[in-house]
């Protein structure tokens, strides 16, 4: 890609294979926090910690930010008061941006950042994370149903899970029957699934879909 070309979202939604996914980002890794996070007024990463951070009850215990980016999932789980959280994600220049990442009080926001294609079995131990968070991951030509057997399996019992889901994907890419399917099979609790908007304003250059999100807040079993 022309490196004086700004990255768009249309872009970000052409790519279709982790191949595409790797090449993409390492394009867009040092100018994604200013031009679209800051540009498109993107929040979908605030609501998947949000959503997260209000499960009162949940564990104690390291949380993965599953498709971490540049580190702003991370940011915001350490500064609502959670200690110990690991990134993963295929892009290697998106996870150098994530290390550099700090809380309000100055600590590295990231424990561990680990560089592994979700769309494969990955290298974490089964039953270690007390939470999984996801944002802006599960969504065109990126991850779909099928990667959440591995955040599943690496999630211990009783872990809260907190996914923001493109909504233009939940149904159409199979996310709603998948998850009813993992309910029925006693993998995962009945979740919550909120709808949010995952920009500030709404962006006219995607579908109304594409708009939002759809967090969904379920536990492991
Ligand atoms: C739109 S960014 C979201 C980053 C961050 N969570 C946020 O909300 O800003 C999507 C991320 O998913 C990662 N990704 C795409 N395909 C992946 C795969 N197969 N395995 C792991 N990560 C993947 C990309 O590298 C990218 O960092």
């Amino acid at each position: 890609m022309n490196k004086d070309k700004k990255i768009s979202l249309t872009d970000a939604y052409a790519v279709e294979t982790p191949d595409d996914s790797i090449q993409l980002y390492k394009d867009w890794a040092d100018s994604y926090d200013e031009d679209f996070i800051a540009a498109k007024g993107y929040v979908g990463y605030l609501n998947a910690a949000r959503y997260f951070l209000d499960q009162e009850d949940r564990p104690p215990g390291p949380v993965l930010d599953v498709g971490c980016g540049t580190g702003v999932v991370g940011i915001s789980l350490r500064d609502g008061g959670i200690a110990v959280v690991d990134g993963i994600d295929i892009s290697q220049a998106m996870l150098d941006q994530a290390r550099d990442k700090k809380t309000q009080n100055g600590a590295l926001a990231y424990t561990h950042l680990i560089q592994a294609d979700l769309t494969e079995t990955i290298a974490i131990k089964s039953n270690t994370y007390a939470g999984i968070v996801s944002a802006g991951t599960f969504t065109h030509g990126h991850l779909g149903p099928e990667s959440l057997d591995e955040l599943w399996r690496v999630a211990a019992p009783g872990a809260v899970c907190s996914i923001a889901i493109n909504a233009a994907h939940f149904d159409s890419q199979g996310f709603a029957s998948k998850l009813s399917d993992d309910v029925k099979r006693n993998v995962v609790t009945e979740p919550d699934i909120n709808i949010a908007d995952t920009y500030t304003h709404k962006l006219n250059d995607v579908d109304d879909e594409d708009n939002q999100s759809m967090i969904v807040v379920c536990r492991v079993v």
